[in-house]
């Protein structure tokens, strides 16, 4: 069964309104409920004191209306009474100001009461409830990621450095500490990172982004145990941010999860939400190792540039279908009734102010009917399967958001998004490894590596097999740069992958917005037509790319090549008539280098060629620009992202359409704009 619902939170409203919920719930067709969030002071009033007959009815109505619930523990937001008991728990900023209660996530993971009180509220849940027949699953905190650095904090990190790095000596040298002075003769010394005169220590910043993330997966560890326990059968999740802000190494953490699921808010009110939804789902599914839940998205809002924008109808449809097409195992959503105040009194909601005659609860109406049907094929289909993956690396863009770095925008989420959105404009399904994490890189026909800052030696070691085996490389400037502690690689960038692809960079040319550089197609003057690449050194490359030429911004480099083939030189600029794209071909693969920011366009034409060459094939051939086409299982998922009608396969999609068929024929309604 698609799972269709999203948080509910019966406390901030009387009990008449409960009824009427479960009421429109059912009219809907939601079948889960996340319950509880939020509701630590409505639990537990008082020290002690826990009030769970609300709750009791809670969970009995839902169940009475035959939808399940991801109970959750209440603990990102602790009560007053808490902060005002255990003033020591709450969180400290880098500039040294202790946070007061007044939102939510005031709290210290480290801070011993605070562990202990949730792990009192989450116990007294679990004996409560494990065994609640509405119960499907538990939902530990919230969006873990508060950054704490109080004195608590710095003697946890010292612990957790000690396991890293075993003694004094070899963190110093990791850390490089003769630097500036900063050489520590006791752990005593070390402490987070905190205001300081000038640039930290990158590698104590990292560090500490590292510690952070383990030491929440602890805490969130404490209580998955505990309610494992009380329930074996029950899954236990905790819900993972999508974004800019990357609090924890989510790739690591979805080992310890039994499903992973996650949040997902596109910033982009244009097309790009629909180029942000295929990326968060395709990394959810990675971090998933197939399979995940969409935990929460805005059923009607997109926060874009400091407005929201309300969704266009049907793109709710879209956008949910889009979840499920690549992997999801249901759609849900924040949240389920729009609250009358609080701070986030105008996010948007299944049933908003206005109530349920309005045409964003009536387009969930639609969208439960849609999954219902679709429950039988999808809910257990095999993901998309992909012929192509990109990397991802929480502590590589950790690193890359340091200080010291060359040049102040340097954006790995951008980067990383960047190379999705040219394979998803490419129509071809990718898929993401994690090379910090695991060095299975899988059998893809081709694998790009954006700004993969950070490579241990294994990782390096596996995309030399991978490229050595045939696999097709494309990696792109600030890749290789540096051992996983931040200790830059010597001999020339991109250390970690200089042998494979045959080059070296001696130099980096960080350019200001606005700056276009153009490159060659490494055959200046020759007939586009031809396509064909012959200054010494250069190889055959034909096609758009050749035509077309490219451009860069941004980032530009002096490439020297060590056995690679130049396939574009720089044709303007400081690095006119240096090499800008290599070819290396290695045991039976090839390794493509990419030392220029190329624009979207650019990056597109290059990969969809490069992809050709490597033999991945796109979901459907002759899709229109603005179709997107993703097969799960037996089912092929078309989507219309455009304003005019669009024909696939003899199927017309209407603008803004979604339809889905299987291999004996089209699975449930049309769904179309309206
Ligand atoms: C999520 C969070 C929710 C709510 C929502 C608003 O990230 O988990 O509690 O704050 O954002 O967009």
């Amino acid at each position: 069964m698609l799972l269709f619902g999203g948080d509910y939170n019966p406390e901030q409203w009387p009990e008449e309104v409960w009824t009427e919920d479960v009421a429109l719930m059912r009219q809907a067709g939601v079948n889960i409920a996340t319950v509880g969030v939020f509701a630590w002071s409505d639990l537990e009033p008082e020290p002690g004191r826990y009030e769970f007959d609300w709750l009791d009815r809670v969970l009995d109505l839902l169940h009475e209306g035959g939808i399940k619930v991801a109970l959750a523990t209440p603990t990102a937001s602790p009560p007053p009474w808490f902060t005002l008991a255990h003033p020591e728990a709450l969180p400290v900023t880098a500039d040294g100001i202790r946070l007061s209660h007044g939102s939510r996530d005031t709290y210290c993971v480290s801070s011993p009461a605070y562990r202990a009180a949730a792990r009192a509220v989450a116990g007294r849940l679990a004996e409560r409830y494990a065994h609640h027949p509405a119960l499907a699953m538990w939902h530990v905190h919230n969006e873990y990621g508060t950054d704490c650095r109080c004195d608590v904090t710095a003697a946890a990190f010292r612990l957790w450095l000690q396991k890293r790095h075993g003694d004094l000596g070899t963190l110093n040298e990791a850390w490089t500490t003769s630097f500036w002075s900063q050489r520590y003769s006791d752990w005593a010394q070390i402490a987070p990172p905190r205001a300081t005169q000038y640039m930290p220590n990158p590698a104590h910043v990292l560090d500490f982004r590292r510690f952070l993330s383990d030491e929440l997966l602890d805490g969130f560890i404490e209580q998955r145990d505990l309610l494992r326990a009380a329930n074996p059968a029950v899954p236990v999740t905790t819900n993972f941010v999508q974004g800019g802000w990357v609090s924890v190494d989510h790739a690591r953490w979805a080992e310890e999860v039994d499903v992973v699921a996650v949040d997902h808010y596109p910033d982009d009110a244009g097309p790009g939400a629909e180029e942000q939804t295929a990326f968060a789902a395709d990394l959810a599914r990675g971090w998933g190792g197939g399979s995940w839940l969409l935990m929460e998205t805005g059923p009607n809002l997109i926060y874009t540039r400091g407005r929201m924008h309300a969704k266009e109808p049907g793109r709710l449809t879209r956008h949910s279908l889009g979840y499920v097409a690549r992997g999801s195992s249901g759609a849900m959503y924040f949240q389920w009734r729009q609250p009358r105040g609080g701070a986030e009194l105008f996010h948007s909601a299944l049933v908003p102010h206005a109530g349920p005659d309005t045409p964003v609860f009536r387009e969930a109406v639609a969208l439960g009917r849609t999954l219902r049907t679709l429950s039988p094929k999808a809910a257990d289909a095999p993901p998309p399967a992909a012929s192509v993956a990109v990397t991802w690396d929480a502590p590589s863009w950790w690193a890359l958001q340091g200080p010291g770095l060359p040049a102040a925008d340097i954006d790995y989420l951008a980067a990383v998004r960047q190379a999705h959105r040219a394979l998803y404009r490419a129509k071809l399904q990718a898929d993401f490894v994690f090379p910090g994490v695991s060095t299975a890189l899988g059998d893809y026909r081709m694998i790009v590596v954006p700004q993969l800052y950070l490579v241990s030696d294994e990782a390096a070691a596996a995309f030399r097999d991978y490229v050595a085996a045939g696999g097709t490389l494309v990696v792109t400037y600030l890749s290789g740069i540096a051992e996983p502690d931040t200790r830059i690689r010597l001999g020339g960038y991109p250390g970690a992958f200089r042998e494979i692809l045959g080059v070296r960079v001696v130099e980096w040319h960080p350019q200001a917005p606005g700056t276009v550089i153009t490159l060659e197609d490494g055959l200046a003057g020759a007939t586009a037509s031809a396509g064909l690449a012959a200054s010494s050194g250069s190889v055959a490359f034909s096609g758009s790319v050749a035509s077309a030429g490219l451009t860069a911004e941004r980032w530009i480099e002096r490439v020297e090549t060590a056995g690679a083939a130049t396939i574009s030189r720089y044709a303007d600029g400081p690095m006119a008539g240096a090499p800008a794209i290599t070819r290396n071909r290695y045991g039976a693969g090839s390794a493509w280098y990419v030392s220029a920011g190329l624009t979207d366009d650019s990056l597109q034409a290059l990969l969809r060629q490069v992809a050709a060459e490597a033999g991945a094939e796109p979901v459907l051939p002759g899709l229109p620009s603005e179709v997107e086409a993703v097969r799960r299982g037996d089912l092929l998922f078309l989507f219309n992202h455009g304003d005019q009608p669009a024909t696939v396969d003899r199927v017309t999609l209407p603008p803004g359409g979604v339809r889905i068929r299987s291999a004996d024929g089209v699975e449930g309604p049309p769904v179309g704009r309206g």
